[in-house]
Formats: structure tokens, sequence, C-alpha cells
């Protein structure tokens, strides 16, 4: 499956972040753990500069443990600081706070140094659309925090949510772009649904997850869907069309639309806990 996609609009886009990281300490990248590889623009490490850098593993409920493991030491070995969470239940969200201040150690002591103290860390929170951004803000700002108003010397309009009285938090997002030069990475996104479905044929992605499940997940589809176990993707995607009911008029199969299901099952989880790459093989994905 080929497909190009330019998110023209990201210029600007870029560009309003490359302000807002003037303004922080400590950049907090949201990747989704079905992903982490694929779900990272990699242009953030030349825009970061320096900063104190935080990998959050979120959706982490969504993803495979034991691949989400792999994905921590993998980052931790690069030099992040690294956590899983799940934003939508709060799971691991208040943690992020002293893995912040952790992250900050050395500015903290700096300053110190300087005599400058109790200057609060700001952070900002970055990351490819639908990875969980917004979802995350809430929930963290909930945990443990009220907003607080515009600060004088601050660029105006900005609202930065104080965490508690060392941390403040920008609380509108940096919205990076889904970078991929290598298919697999874009199919990658398809699946979790960061790239807007109408790019693709949605037969053919479906077929394409059915292989990769089939490899790596052997169980998970025959066992949500109570099907038998076949070698055929095509012929699998028919058995999904006959147990959720997508049939045309006239009694064939309505294979789109089981498609669809499919699609929507696995991004909600409801096909099990799933990761799409492992650190030491991203071509885990044929396209
Ligand atoms: P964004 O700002 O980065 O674009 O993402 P946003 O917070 O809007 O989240 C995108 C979707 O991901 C939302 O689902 C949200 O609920 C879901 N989400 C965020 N964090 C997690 C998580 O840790 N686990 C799971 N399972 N889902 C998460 P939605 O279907 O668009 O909205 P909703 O129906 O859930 O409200």
């Amino acid at each position: 499956m080929q497909f190009q996609w330019y998110p023209g609009h990201m210029t600007k886009a870029k560009r309003a972040m490359q302000e807002d990281l003037k303004l922080i300490d400590v950049i907090i990248e949201l990747v989704d753990s079905r992903v982490p590889l694929s779900s990272k623009n990699p242009d953030i490490d030349q825009m970061a500069n320096g900063k104190s850098r935080i990998i959050l593993l979120n959706k982490y409920d969504l993803a495979d443990d034991a691949r989400t493991k792999c994905w921590m030491d993998y980052y931790e070995k690069k030099g992040y600081f690294v956590a899983k969470v799940n934003s939508k239940s709060g799971a691991g969200v208040k943690a992020v706070q002293d893995i912040i201040r952790k992250a900050c150690h050395d500015k903290i002591e700096r300053d110190r140094k300087r005599g400058i103290l109790n200057r609060p860390i700001r952070a900002m929170i970055v990351g490819i659309p639908n990875v969980g951004k917004s979802t995350f803000i809430n929930s963290f700002a909930k945990k443990a925090c009220t907003k607080t108003g515009n600060k004088p010397g601050v660029t105006k309009g900005k609202q930065w949510i104080r965490l508690n009285k060392n941390v403040e938090l920008l609380d509108t997002p940096g919205i990076l772009w889904p970078k991929f030069d290598d298919q697999s990475v874009g199919l990658r996104l398809a699946f979790i649904g960061s790239i807007k479905d109408e790019l693709f044929n949605m037969y053919e992605l479906s077929i394409l997850l059915l292989d990769y499940l089939r490899e790596n997940y052997p169980e998970a589809v025959s066992s949500y869907y109570e099907t038998e176990q076949v070698e055929e993707s095509a012929v699998q995607l028919e058995q999904i069309a006959v147990r959720r009911g997508c049939m045309k008029a006239g009694g064939a199969y309505d294979v789109d639309k089981a498609a669809k299901c499919l699609i929507d099952d696995f991004r909600a989880g409801k096909l099990g806990a799933i990761s799409l790459e492992l650190p030491e093989c991203s071509e885990d994905v044929d396209v």
C-alpha cells in the first residue's frame, strides 16, 4: 500500500512551538505505547536543544506490557526520563510530578548555586495528534493543581497550570506532526488512527492488520470474534463480517464494513493489549 501525506499547516505549528519552547525547562513528550517509535516525531530532538526530556508512554492500557517494558528500557538507555501512563484512567499520572523534578535536578541545583530559589520549573507537553495530550493535561491538572493566570514577563495569553510550588505546565500542548519516510511507520500510525482514515483503503489496511496479528498475536482475533483460526486474512475478514452481521442486500459479505469494525475494535483495545513494534524489530509490520 502506497500513500503520501504532507501536513502543510505544520510549518506554522512548528514555529509556534519553537516560541513556546523558549519559555520552558523540560519537554514532556507523549508517545503511543503501541507504537512508541512510530508515534515519535524525530524533529523534536533538534528543536529541544539541550532541554531536559521526558518520554511518557501513554495508553499503556492498550499495549502489550512486556513490549512496553522493552521500550521503557530503550528510551532510558537513550538518556530520557521515562514513565508509562494511562491518561484516561489517571494511572501513573501523579508520579509524573516526581519525574519532572528528577529531570530538572541539575537545573534546580544550578539555580540554587546562583542564589535563585523557588523559581518554578516550566514544562510543556508535546506529541502527535490523538496521542492523548489533552487527556493527559486534564488528568494531570486534576491530580495536583489549580490554574494560574498570566504572569508578568510571560508571553501574553499563555496559561500555566501550577502543579505545586515547584512545577508549572503550559496548558496548551505542542502539536507535532507524524513523520514517516518509511511506509511501515505510516502504516502503524494508520492502524492506531493517527492519520486520517480517508487516506487509506480500509479493506487493505484491515488485511495488513490481520496479517500482523496472526504472526504476533495469533489468538487475538479468533478469541474476540469467536471464530476459527484460519491462515488467510481475506477469509478471516469474511468470518468477522458474519460474526458482526456485516452483510449486503442479497446476502453477500460486506467486507468493507467488517474491515471498519475490525479497525475500530483494534483501536478501542477490544482485541486485547497489542503492540505494533519492538525496539529491535522496527520492521515488524511489512507493507
Ligand atoms: P490529543 O490531544 O493528543 O489529540 O489527544 P486526546 O487527548 O484528544 O486523546 C485522543 C483519544 O485518546 C481520546 O479518545 C482519549 O480518550 C484517548 N486516550 C487518551 N489517553 C488514553 C489512555 O491512556 N488510554 C486510552 N485507552 N485512551 C486514551 P476519543 O475516542 O477521541 O475520545 P473519548 O471518547 O475517549 O473522549
